[in-house]
């Protein structure tokens, strides 16, 4: 079992490298004044410091539910489990279908076929187009699977977003075969255009839906979720205590008095989509002047840009040659099951300044 390429190469690179390659999120844009302010609110009151129920407390479960009820997907908070991020929610995930078949887009966010390598999952991939995943591929694996797992909006690591159709299909694929569905969705919210609709909201007892502050507030908070079927859910949380018991209360609390405010949280969203579209816009530009030969379709949300070089370039041995020259970006192959080399190149624009991106996109063609 290999570590993650992408927590190595961040784990080694220096203050000076440029580096496209995380998923970080722009901490200029953490709402840290308001989040100060609902600690402050909370932070005499001795429940917040105890043990509290393992699938999350009320108040936060609450507020999550409400969100999906509002966007036309009913919810109560007995539909809700707090995970500690939403990897721990794809951990809890794995070991509940430990040794089994799963049908994965490729290429896939690499977290998530580590954690399913680890349970012993076995990945079947199939290939991911502009409109999301290839249908008659989908359906000759979920045949088989009866579980899948599909990030249908801004894709990591390709930012592809599904098609109504394509949504359409799975759903019925899913219900056809009476499978499963993981939908995982912690950009569906960084949209630049509109929110798509979710695919879970057409299979409420076939799915399972992960949520995620950790790209629209703080990633540190670690606090995430699994929508799903309340049954599910009970079964869910024996594997959840197995493992921490629940997630921080205590900043399940604080999270729960900023979201008090939901007009407030709106408008933070908004400024977070507002600041990562002028960075997606601003990225592509670079590219296309800087590097014409780099292929790729202008983000319409979240927080990547992925692309193939035209000619055969090997984006994996290219990364040594950049890091010399500190710039930094996750090389295609990462994203997928077998890792063979080829000429695509995942980018995060998020994290950077206008200045790094420009100078870090002629530090790379400067290595071609
Ligand atoms: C597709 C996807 N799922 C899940 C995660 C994990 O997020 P977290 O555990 O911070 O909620 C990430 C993080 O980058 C991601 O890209």
């Amino acid at each position: 079992m290999k570590r993650s390429f992408i927590r190595e190469i961040l784990e080694s690179i220096d203050e000076e490298t440029i580096s496209f390659a995380g998923g970080l999120p722009n901490s200029n844009l953490f709402p840290i004044q308001d989040l100060r302010n609902a600690t402050l609110k909370i932070l005499d009151n001795p429940k917040v410091y105890q043990y509290t129920i393992s699938n999350g407390i009320n108040e936060l479960r609450e507020q999550i539910a409400k969100r999906y009820t509002k966007e036309g997907f009913p919810t109560t908070k007995d539909n809700i489990l707090i995970t500690t991020g939403s990897q721990q929610a794809m951990y809890i995930l794995a070991k509940f279908f430990e040794n089994k078949e799963i049908t994965i887009e490729e290429p896939s966010y690499l977290g998530a076929m580590n954690i399913f390598r680890l349970n012993n999952l076995k990945m079947d991939g199939v290939k991911l187009e502009d409109d999301g995943i290839n249908i008659e591929g989908f359906e000759k694996s979920f045949k088989n699977s009866k579980l899948a797992y599909l990030i249908p909006d801004f894709q990591n690591p390709s930012a592809t977003t599904y098609s109504e159709e394509k949504r359409e299909e799975i759903s019925k694929i899913v219900e056809k075969y009476d499978g499963v569905l993981i939908e995982d969705s912690p950009y569906s919210e960084l949209f630049f255009e509109k929110k798509m609709a979710y695919i879970s909201a057409k299979l409420p007892k076939n799915s399972f839906h992960l949520g995620s502050f950790s790209k629209t507030l703080v990633p540190s908070y670690r606090i995430g979720w699994i929508r799903a079927d309340e049954q599910k859910i009970k079964s869910l949380m024996i594997i959840k205590e197995s493992i921490d018991l629940h997630s921080s209360g205590f900043v399940q609390y604080i999270l729960a008095e900023y979201l008090k405010d939901e007009a407030k949280y709106e408008k933070h969203l908004q400024s977070i989509r507002d600041d990562y579209k002028v960075k997606a816009d601003y990225f592509s530009e670079q590219l296309n002047l800087i590097i014409p030969e780099f292929k790729h379709q202008k983000p319409k949300g979240g927080m990547f840009l992925y692309g193939s070089f035209k000619d055969k370039i090997d984006t994996f041995a290219l990364i040594e040659k950049c890091l010399k020259k500190k710039v930094v970006y996750v090389p295609g192959n990462q994203f997928y099951i077998d890792k063979i080399p080829n000429s695509e190149i995942r980018f995060n624009y998020t994290h950077s300044s206008f200045e790094q991106i420009e100078k870090g996109i002629k530090l790379i063609k400067s290595c071609l």
